[in-house]
């Protein structure tokens, strides 16, 4: 009938926007895959638990008194009520116990610090060892911000914290989510087995922007891994340009650093390859000319909340030139 079709629809449509590169059930990474086959296996019980339950509640209303002895239901209360989910659970616990130390084994891959800030995620590769709480990542760190370039098939270990609330660190295909908590550095490991483009995003409410603080997992060979840390190492390929002179002159430079220039602020994420990326602004443009732009003009006016101030005050041929400039450090 029509209700039954409408909801086959709803199911249909419910399940189609479980696809694509933000989602659990399409699983690129190991401890995704176990999460979700402990999913399906819990489903499957409570489903299968739930129709003997119902079927039992059922015949008790059909069943007429005396038709049985009261040691049946004595037995039907212990084997049921107590054997029966005694052992559901314990195999359930076993069974998660048993998967703890695979995916708790240390990683081969490399480290990398992530630190969640309101509301982007500060990144430095190839740190080395505990970071301690991150405000400044370690010296010998290679700054980058919101794209996290990850080898695949190995355990790459991110060390992850915040300087100011908590965050909450997640890329749904690859891994659950982890903390990242002031005062403290929390360890997450992302072990992909397929190369591609995921979506993470802050799963953990951290102020007015918190929906816009996402970030980009780009999943690579080792190879490819190797070539892009060293391409982010170097100095931005920086000629004297009205831009770079227009970023100095109107402190953009107090909060950002663009390693090669005389940028070295802090505050804010480092833009030394931010041609590079794929999005501006924690994940919520893609990275172009026109998108920076009017970002710098009015970045609150983009993503409520913004810890950036507005600089719509400039000339708009000004802010063009910064962008421009901006623009051109790949
Ligand atoms: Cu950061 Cu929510």
């Amino acid at each position: 009938n029509r209700h039954s079709v409408a909801s086959m629809l709803l199911i249909v449509l419910l399940l189609s926007a479980c696809e694509g590169p933000q989602s659990t059930f399409d699983t690129a990474g190991v401890e995704a895959e176990r999460v979700l086959s402990l999913f399906w296996i819990m489903l499957a019980g409570a489903v299968a638990i739930w129709i003997v339950v119902i079927g039992i509640s059922y015949y008790a209303t059909k069943a007429t008194p005396g038709q049985h002895s009261e040691k049946s239901g004595l037995r039907l209360i212990i084997w049921g009520g107590c054997i029966f989910p005694t052992v559901v659970l314990a195999g359930l616990l076993f069974w998660g116990l048993k998967m703890m130390p695979e995916l708790r084994r240390p990683a081969d891959g490399p480290t990398i610090a992530v630190s969640g800030e309101r509301f982007w995620w500060r990144i430095a590769y190839g740190v080395e060892g505990d970071p301690g709480v991150v405000r400044n990542l370690p010296q010998g760190g290679i700054p980058s911000a919101n794209e996290i370039w990850i080898p695949v098939d190995q355990r790459t270990e991110i060390l992850l914290s915040s300087p100011d609330v908590i965050h909450s660190f997640w890329v749904p295909p690859l891994a659950g989510k982890m903390d990242a908590i002031p005062g403290r550095v929390n360890r997450l490991i992302l072990e992909p087995t397929e190369l591609g483009v995921f979506n993470g995003a802050c799963a953990e409410f951290c102020g007015t922007a918190h929906a816009q603080m996402e970030f980009r997992v780009v999943v690579v060979t080792n190879a490819d891994f190797e070539a892009y840390v060293r391409a982010q190492a170097e100095p931005a390929a920086v000629a004297d340009s009205p831009g770079l002179d227009l970023f100095m002159q109107n402190g953009c430079a107090a909060c950002h650093s663009v390693r090669g220039t005389p940028a070295d602020g802090d505050v804010g994420p480092d833009l030394t390859h931010l041609a590079s990326r794929r999005t501006i602004a924690a994940g919520l443009l893609p990275a172009t000319e026109e998108n920076i732009a009017a970002f710098i003009a009015s970045p609150d006016h983009l993503k409520p909340g913004v810890e950036m101030p507005a600089f719509g005050v400039l000339p708009d041929g000004e802010i063009a030139r910064i962008a421009k400039w901006l623009g051109s450090l790949e």
